[in-house]
């Protein structure tokens, strides 16, 4: 009998639910035991409800798993969740409710206050926000999130900014892949060679989250941070990687060299536990002035790693830069399996 711990996935055929599919296949401590999607799916075998949009082959053993009902009972006690918010505000609850850790991509209860939003590089104790969950005092189920795919690349990049120098302002305008849309997401005569200059709810999504991520722990709740921060958010015709144009303003001086220095530095608890999904550098920096690109760049780290270039000064605030990360798996099934990792680690997986 295995020793790995069995894990379901909400929405497992959708372009997240794949990318678990795809990270758990050799997972050390984690097992895909459970798959459930809509009643679209329900009741065949993983691979005729799939459209498999991956490059690696659906791993034999969940190919002929059966997707079941998207309801709690015979669901494995850890969930991993990837459904559409308006879906996931009525089943993550009642996930929790049962008694299941759910560890969730969707936006739905991000911002509520007692559930934390972490990236465990930048935000780690905000988990304790889970204590005070009733979920958690009645059946032992809670639910933890991870941010939207643009605001995590920029977290990133601003969180050792911010912990040496404090931030002031942050203005970011993103260019996001296709893939961040689901499947079948932006019709292809809607974005090939087109720009989409609006993605609903995404430039509040990425100014909120932002804010909570980088906010402090106090007592049993999160303070957001209080930096002027504005998004603007576009699709592009990319498949995977979202790319962002940042200007900010620091709140001490910094030279060029000493942010490289920190951003290219910058470790936190996921590598000193070495969990199993840390990339060895969350951050690195690229010298060369027309990198990073999504089309070379956006699997460094196994798509854990954010990519950061073109640090110049900006003539409206103090700097500008290029951030890119991987949508799917930093930004979305990877940041929830590193999330889940980090519960293991702290002991909230029993
Ligand atoms: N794509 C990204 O880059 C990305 C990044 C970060 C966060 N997210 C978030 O992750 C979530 C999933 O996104 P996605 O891109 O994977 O979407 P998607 O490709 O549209 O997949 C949606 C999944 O939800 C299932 N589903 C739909 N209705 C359901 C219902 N009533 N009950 C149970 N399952 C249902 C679908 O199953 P069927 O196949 O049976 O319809 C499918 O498995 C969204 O909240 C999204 O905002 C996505």
């Amino acid at each position: 009998m295995s020793s790995k711990i069995p894990v379901g996935i909400l929405g497992a055929t959708g372009v997240v639910g794949q990318r678990f599919i795809q990270m758990l296949e050799h997972h050390p401590w984690f097992e895909v035991a459970w798959l459930a999607a809509s009643d679209r799916s329900e009741g065949k075998s993983y691979a005729e409800a799939a459209r498999w949009r991956l490059k690696t082959p659906i791993p034999t053993a969940v190919a002929a798993m059966r997707v079941s009902p998207a309801i709690p009972d015979g669901a494995p006690r850890v969930i991993f969740a990837a459904l559409d918010a308006g879906i996931a505000a009525e089943l993550e609850p009642r996930f929790a409710d049962a008694g299941c850790a759910v560890v969730s991509n969707s936006s739905a209860l991000r911002m509520q206050q007692d559930v934390p939003l972490v990236i465990p590089e930048v935000n780690a104790d905000h988990i304790k926000l889970i204590d005070g969950q009733s979920w958690r005092k009645k059946s032992g189920g809670y639910v933890v999130t991870n941010p939207n795919c643009s605001a995590i690349g920029l977290v990133l990049a601003l969180a050792p900014l911010q912990q040496r120098f404090g931030l002031e302002t942050v203005m970011a305008v993103t260019m996001q892949a296709v893939s961040g849309a689901g499947y079948p997401g932006v019709a292809s005569l809607d974005i090939l060679g087109n720009v989409i200059p609006y993605i609903a709810k995404e430039e509040e999504k990425m100014e909120e989250e932002t804010r909570k991520l980088l906010g402090q722990m106090n007592g049993t709740k999160v303070v957001s941070a209080t930096f002027a921060m504005s998004a603007q958010c576009n699709r592009v015709a990319v498949e995977d990687g979202h790319t962002e144009s940042v200007s900010i303003r620091l709140k001490r001086k910094a030279k060029p060299e000493e942010m490289i220095a920190v951003w290219n530095s910058f470790r936190a608890e996921p590598q000193e536990l070495q969990l199993p999904s840390a990339p060895k550098n969350p951050v690195v920096y690229f010298g060369a002035p027309d990198r990073p690109q999504p089309r070379f760049d956006i699997d460094i780290g196994a798509g854990m790693t954010t990519a950061v270039g073109r640090l110049r000064p900006c003539g409206v605030l103090d700097w500008k830069f290029t951030v890119l990360s991987h949508n799917t798996i930093r930004g979305a099934a990877g940041a929830a399996v590193l999330n889940a990792e980090l519960l293991k680690a702290k002991g909230y997986l029993g």
